[in-house]
């Protein structure tokens, strides 16, 4: 089959406007070194560019906005760092999520939340359940997500009810490993963006970025705003998607 060449503002949201984005939030400590400041600094100011970023995203009317906030690898980190930004997301949740609710934002995660500390699930979940018949947008925080891991959870799911009978492997299809990922209700990933000039996508949204359009800009995550945010869209207004069509 051969589909023509559609722009995405034909072919996302129909108004120009990607539905799903997605932004990889990198260079904070870069953004504290420059300024001969400790990275926690770097951190905080990066915390308070999400807030205006989701803000930006819900009045744009973007339907979904996914950030990678802590990948399953950041744990790697010093303890010192990790303690940081663990503490800078409790901050976050306990001063903004009334906020979020306010402005009719649905919070959610993708990753596997268990691994954190019990009063943070717990400011997760409630975050969650207030802010749960929202729609305006879909706010994603990606905590302790990794897409490979995201897929091992999907196969071993997949792999267990075959085991079980349940399921034939000849019928396992795409939509089947679709359902199965944290991302399986969410709109379909039009636009990842990498701020930092960073090229790589780190192990996020590797199965949702098939057909994604890929963004790289040289802004450090604590510069980003709404402005930066209308440019990547702008940007993304002017491709063409072909889906592997001609
Ligand atoms: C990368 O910068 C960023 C992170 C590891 C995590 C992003 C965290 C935040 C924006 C702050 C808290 C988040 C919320 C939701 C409140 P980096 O440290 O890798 O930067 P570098 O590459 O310049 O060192």
């Amino acid at each position: 089959m051969s589909a023509s060449p559609v722009t995405n503002a034909e072919a996302a949201g129909g108004n120009g406007m990607p539905r799903h984005v997605a932004i990889i939030m990198d260079g904070n400590g870069r953004w504290a070194k420059r300024r001969f400041l400790p990275r926690v600094a770097g951190h905080r100011a990066g915390a308070e560019a999400v807030r205006v970023t989701v803000k930006a995203a819900a009045d744009m009317g973007l339907r979904a906005l996914t950030l990678y906030a802590f990948s399953s690898e950041n744990w790697r980190r010093s303890a010192e760092e990790v303690t940081d930004l663990m503490g800078l997301l409790r901050h976050y949740l306990r001063k903004e999520v009334a906020e979020l609710h306010r402005n009719g934002i649905r919070l959610r995660t993708i990753g596997d939340i268990s691994a954190l500390e019990g009063d943070l699930i717990g400011l997760v979940r409630d975050g969650v359940e207030l802010t749960k018949n929202n729609r305006r947008l879909d706010f994603v925080l990606a905590l302790n997500y990794g897409a490979q891991d995201e897929m091992l959870r999907a196969v071993r799911g997949i792999a267990t009810e075959v085991q079980a009978g349940k399921l034939d492997p000849q019928s396992i299809d795409q939509a089947m490993i679709e359902a199965r990922l944290d991302t399986c209700d969410l709109p379909p990933l039009d636009l990842l963006i990498r701020t930092s000039g960073e090229r790589r996508l780190s192990n996020f949204l590797l199965w949702q970025a098939a057909y994604a359009e890929l963004l790289f800009v040289d802004t450090l995550w604590p510069d980003f705003d709404g402005k930066a945010l209308s440019a990547a869209i702008a940007d993304f207004g002017t491709r063409e998607r072909r889906f592997g069509g001609r």
